[in-house]
């Protein structure tokens, strides 16, 4: 950092950070001077055993790694060693608490539960935030980290890497030049879960020394410690994940939700294999209803009528169009196919080598940013441009806090299809119009399937639940006492 902009920093990272240890959830209202381009940024990270370490590799080259967090010193241990200038913590609170005025920007690669109080924290103490896909694990919370990078100033990138690459530039230059028409209807899915879901709930064990599971489990429910949970296999259950739509559909949707320039869906719907009160189903299918829009654009040359995004997962592909060549296949990881009035756009998993099922290679003019270094370090770029000249990252809050919450939307529409109807949802006052006061759900609590001497016995114990107030805490989850977020501003 420069001097000037250094000293700069300090002064408002220390107010921040002194008020911060006196109230840890108070909005602050500072945005720190910016880094000169020249100048290293110092970088924090929380949750550091997984994709958090690709993360931090990304950076390591150019930046300062200062300060490192993690819950499972086992899980993380290889990347504490690596860094061992770093200084180590267990919770994040406590690194923000000491080292507030010593980073200026965090990587957040948790668990999706806890996304959002990690990043929308260090946003109100003015520091750029780089936070893992999904965004986060609800549609509130998704709004408020919007709101936040409105209000903070600060740099913003979700990890959904394939934002920064060519095949969601190559998809929208077609689309928007009206290579294909006007698209009404779009297929996606992917194949995961590859790894078990629609699992009953475990019982307790005992925690590894190694393991802070108070700490992973942050503004959840405390519930015993199983294996099955941590680490990884978080995703499936609902409590920490969001399933295969939560993996893998900021990855697969997210050149839909550029090209065709999405905002709030008004209409969901969704089903699935046996759904279970704690853990995500084996497979699910979802269709979102987006009106007609504007283009915020004027390189998009095309109308966008109504379209509907009907998503699959768990082994279930979408159709194969009608002309498919037989020496093509589908993306087996994320499928898309953009169906337009004109031609027809398949691209794969992060928008990957898009094609036309004409066999057309149109030139269309280009017209987005051509970003050539990594998703991190144009990130990175980003933190150090001043907030009035900033030119925005590939995957800036403001485009994907609108996106995630599309993705969190699919979770909502599995777990409410009990009430067997389309639900209409109001996007700006983020409730559904058509659940009333008396609608229940119910769902399974533990499939007690079992074969006695060649006899199978389908029992299955449930629990009726009040859709409405289901919904509620799905939309805005209640956090455990102790942990809250910022205001909405
Ligand atoms: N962009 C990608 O391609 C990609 C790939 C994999 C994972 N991800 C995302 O990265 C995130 C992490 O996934 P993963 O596969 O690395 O999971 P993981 O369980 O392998 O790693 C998560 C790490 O975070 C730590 N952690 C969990 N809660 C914490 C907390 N409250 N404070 C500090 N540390 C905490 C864990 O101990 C672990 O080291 C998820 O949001 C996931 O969706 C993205």
């Amino acid at each position: 950092m420069s001097k000037i902009s250094r000293r700069d920093f300090l002064q408002r990272s220390a107010m921040a950070a002194a008020a911060f240890t006196i109230a840890p959830n108070t909005i602050l209202g500072k945005s720190h001077g910016h880094v000169a381009p020249t100048d290293k940024l110092n970088i924090a990270a929380v949750g550091i055993g997984g994709m958090g370490h690709a993360n931090i590799n990304a950076v390591k080259k150019t930046e300062n790694i200062v300060a490192l967090c993690d819950v499972d010193w086992k899980y993380a241990a290889g990347v504490f060693n690596e860094f061992p200038n770093a200084k180590k913590y267990w919770d994040w609170r406590k690194m923000y608490d000491e080292m507030g005025k010593d980073f200026d920007a965090v990587i957040v690669a948790t668990a999706d539960h806890t996304h959002c109080i990690i990043a929308a924290t260090a946003m109100t103490l003015g520091k750029h935030v780089y936070v893992q896909k999904p965004l986060t694990h609800s549609v509130y919370e998704s709004r408020l980290l919007t709101k936040l990078a409105e209000k903070y100033k600060v740099a913003t990138q979700m990890g959904n890497q394939g934002a920064s690459n060519p095949g969601v530039r190559q998809t929208c230059d077609w689309i928007w030049a009206g290579e294909i028409g006007e698209v009404t209807r779009v297929d996606c899915g992917t194949n995961r879960p590859i790894w078990p879901q629609g699992l009953p709930t475990p019982n307790g064990q005992w925690v590894p020394d190694t393991l802070n599971w108070d700490l992973f489990t942050g503004p959840a429910k405390l519930v015993p410690y199983n294996e099955v949970y941590h680490p990884w296999n978080w995703r499936g259950w609902w409590a920490y994940g969001t399933g295969a739509l939560g993996d893998m559909a900021c990855h697969v949707m997210h050149p839909i939700f550029k090209a065709l320039q999405l905002g709030y869906p008004t209409k969901v719907q969704g089903s699935s294999t046996m759904l279970l009160s704690d853990c995500a189903p084996t497979a699910q299918s979802i269709k979102l209803t987006f009106p007609a829009r504007a283009s915020k654009d004027k390189k998009c040359k095309i109308k966008l009528p109504e379209v509907e995004v009907r998503w699959t997962d768990g082994g279930i592909t979408p159709d194969i169009p009608k002309g498919f060549p037989a020496d093509k296949q589908l993306d087996i990881d994320g499928p898309v196919i953009f169906h337009g009035t004109k031609d027809t756009l398949i691209c794969g998993c992060y928008g990957r080598d898009p094609w036309l099922l004409s066999g057309r290679k149109p030139k269309s003019p280009k017209t987005q940013r051509e970003i050539t270094v990594s998703h991190e370090m144009d990130w990175v770029r980003a933190c150090k441009e001043s907030p009035e000249s900033r030119v925005k990252t590939a995957s800036d809050f403001s485009e994907a806090g609108p996106f995630n919450e599309m993705v969190v939307m699919g979770v909502l529409a599995v777990r409410l299809q009990g009430l067997h109807k389309e639900l209409l949802w109001d996007g700006p006052n983020m409730n559904f119009t058509n659940i009333s006061d008396t609608d229940t759900v119910e769902i399974v609590t533990k499939d007690k399937f079992t074969v006695k001497d060649g006899h199978p016995t389908f029992a299955r114990d449930t629990e009726k639940l009040n859709a409405k107030e289901f919904a509620a805490e799905m939309i805005k989850h209640h956090y455990r006492a102790g942990w809250s977020l910022p205001q909405m501003p």
